[in-house]
């Protein structure tokens, strides 16, 4: 079991987008030959649509929404890609994603350096110590030069950038890397369209004369001379508490860079490590099985209302016999079957371990965040929450299909779509709150094509909010300030609402006895 699971490296990439995160996945699954040519994934992009209609959101806003887990081998590794929307609005969902990787690859396109969803992501990485591996894609085009990226990174990031190979020539001239382990140069053929693995020539450095023009062989013996005296030094355990990133520079149309990326890769990205439960952290080689929901999304056939919970294996191995407990509620969960998943195909899945991402189709008794195991109990400590700032009010015209629309809400707010809160005086009063307004729209779609509810759904002025701590006696004696709304989440903990964060900091200070906690303070913080 050990060994399975030390050949297993589970990651995510960050990018913002555009930067060639899409074209980077297809090329790492062309290199392990789990597709034999490049265009399948985008193919899929574009006709996965078909099997569903609630895609067609999706294919309407050309946007990505949905994650989806990749599982594919390369010299002997299994690795995971959790892929992630790109899209701000669904940037709950990718942070979430995130807690279920043990390292992350950052692309950046070379002409546009940090972007603002690479920033965000990686402040999500740097909080949860999630080792970042850098692919600077694009250097076919004429972008930043590689020492003005460096120094981006730097100071945008205030990670330190140690670049493992170093590109040979920039734009049109970009032929190769120089790879700092080896001291080899690897210079690249192209192929028709991008869509072959390229042939590579590996010349040492000190002969790299004899296959470049003069000019751009000095350049590079210059630079990376330069590189040897004034660079720093990259240090595994470094880069695994998050201080070094080590830089590889590429071009993912063309698949230059993407073979020596994904060997270093392989060696450097960390395996499956321990996590922390809430009674200590929990080895990967407990004998009996534990893993953690990171998202649940609406089962594809709508005609069964059964959903797909992506679990993360923790610790021990999976076995599709066995029978799983939810911690939560200490009940055995009643699934339909488990999967391993390809993109958007799926394929049942037998066993499986830490460090896998699998999908458990079930039709209730699941949350997102849950720990699921078998054997001795174990709970894992909760996923990060976020700050919502968009709220709205929902409510259904036809009364008759209330019970509908309050279904459907708990549902996806169990999933983590939206988070739901309640008026105390008027049960009635549902209000939504999200991280970006779109995810408001999603919810109004699948209210109408899986609950039948013609939701209308009208946006709020509240921006913050903040949980009270203190026992809900006490806010009988507390004067609110008009742009607050007192409310209750799905556990039923009071929470305040307020029209801008000032406000919260604001009764914060004045109503100590609240004891409130705004939301952007649980930023990173489990939900329990
Ligand atoms: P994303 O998933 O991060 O959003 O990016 P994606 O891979 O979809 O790439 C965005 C665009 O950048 C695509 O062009 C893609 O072909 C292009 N691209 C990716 N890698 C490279 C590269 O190494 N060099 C260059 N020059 N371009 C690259 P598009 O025009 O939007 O789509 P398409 O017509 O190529 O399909």
């Amino acid at each position: 079991m050990l060994n399975e699971i030390l050949r297993r490296r589970t990651f995510a990439i960050i990018s913002h987008p555009d930067a060639g995160k899409t074209t980077l996945t297809e090329k790492c699954l062309l290199y392990s030959g789990q597709i034999a040519e490049a265009g399948a994934v985008r193919g899929r992009k574009t006709t996965r649509a078909v099997t569903s209609d609630w895609m067609e959101l999706e294919k309407e806003r050309g946007i990505s929404i949905n994650s989806t887990a990749l599982t594919f081998e390369y010299r002997k590794c299994l690795l995971n890609l959790l892929d992630t929307p790109g899209h701000q609005d669904f940037s709950e969902d990718t942070y979430r994603t995130l807690a279920a990787a043990d390292s992350a690859v950052m692309v950046l396109d070379s002409a546009n350096g940090v972007e603002t969803q690479t920033r965000k992501l990686f402040k999500v990485c740097a909080a949860r110590k999630i080792p970042v591996i850098t692919f600077i894609n694009k250097m076919d085009r004429l972008g930043k030069t590689p020492l003005d990226l460096l120094q981006e990174i730097q100071k945008e990031l205030g990670i330190t950038p140690i670049p493992l190979n170093w590109p040979i020539g920039l734009g049109d001239e970009f032929t190769g890397v120089y790879d700092r382990v080896t001291s080899n140069v690897l210079l690249f053929s192209p192929t028709v369209g991008g869509s072959l693995q390229v042939p590579t020539r590996v010349v040492p450095l000190d002969k790299v004369a004899d296959f470049l023009p003069a000019d751009l062989a000095s350049r590079i013996v210059e630079e990376v001379e330069l590189l040897e005296i004034a660079g720093e030094q990259f240090l595994q355990e470094k880069f695994l508490v998050g201080e070094h990133t080590p830089v590889f520079f590429g071009s993912a149309a063309n698949n230059y860079g993407i073979e020596p990326f994904l060997n270093a890769f392989i060696d450097l990205a960390p395996t499956p490590g321990p996590r922390p439960g809430k009674n200590g952290l929990v080895p990967i080689d407990r004998p009996e099985f534990a893993g953690q929901v990171f998202k649940i999304q609406a089962n594809l056939n709508l005609r069964h209302r059964d959903r797909v919970a992506f679990v993360r294996v923790c610790a021990g191995q999976f076995d599709s016999e066995q029978d799983l407990t939810v911690a939560r509620t200490e009940e055995r969960l009643r699934t339909k079957g488990s999967h391993r998943l390809f993109a958007q195909d799926r394929e049942e899945v037998q066993s499986a371990y830490a460090g896998d991402v699998i999908g458990i189709s079930f039709t209730k008794g699941v949350r997102l965040g849950d720990t699921l195991y078998c054997g001795e109990k174990v709970e894992f400590v909760g996923l990060p929450q976020f700050s919502p700032e968009c709220f709205a009010s929902v409510r259904c015209q036809d009364n008759a299909r209330r019970k509908q629309l309050a279904e459907g809400l708990q549902q996806l707010a169990d999933e983590g779509a939206v988070q739901l809160f309640r008026a105390p005086d008027n049960p009635q009063e549902l209000i939504l709150a999200a991280v970006g307004v779109l995810q408001f729209e999603v919810v109004k779609y699948r209210l109408s094509t899986e609950y039948g509810v013609q939701a209308e759904i009208v946006a709020l002025e509240y921006k913050a909010g903040g949980w009270i701590g203190a026992p809900k006696s006490t806010l009988a004696n507390v004067r609110l300030l008009p742009s607050t709304k007192i409310v209750y989440d799905i556990q039923n903990r009071p929470v305040i609402l307020a029209t801008d964060p000032f406000t919260i900091r604001y009764m914060r200070n004045k109503e100590a006895s609240l004891k409130i906690s705004p939301f952007s303070d649980h930023l990173f913080a489990p939900t329990d």
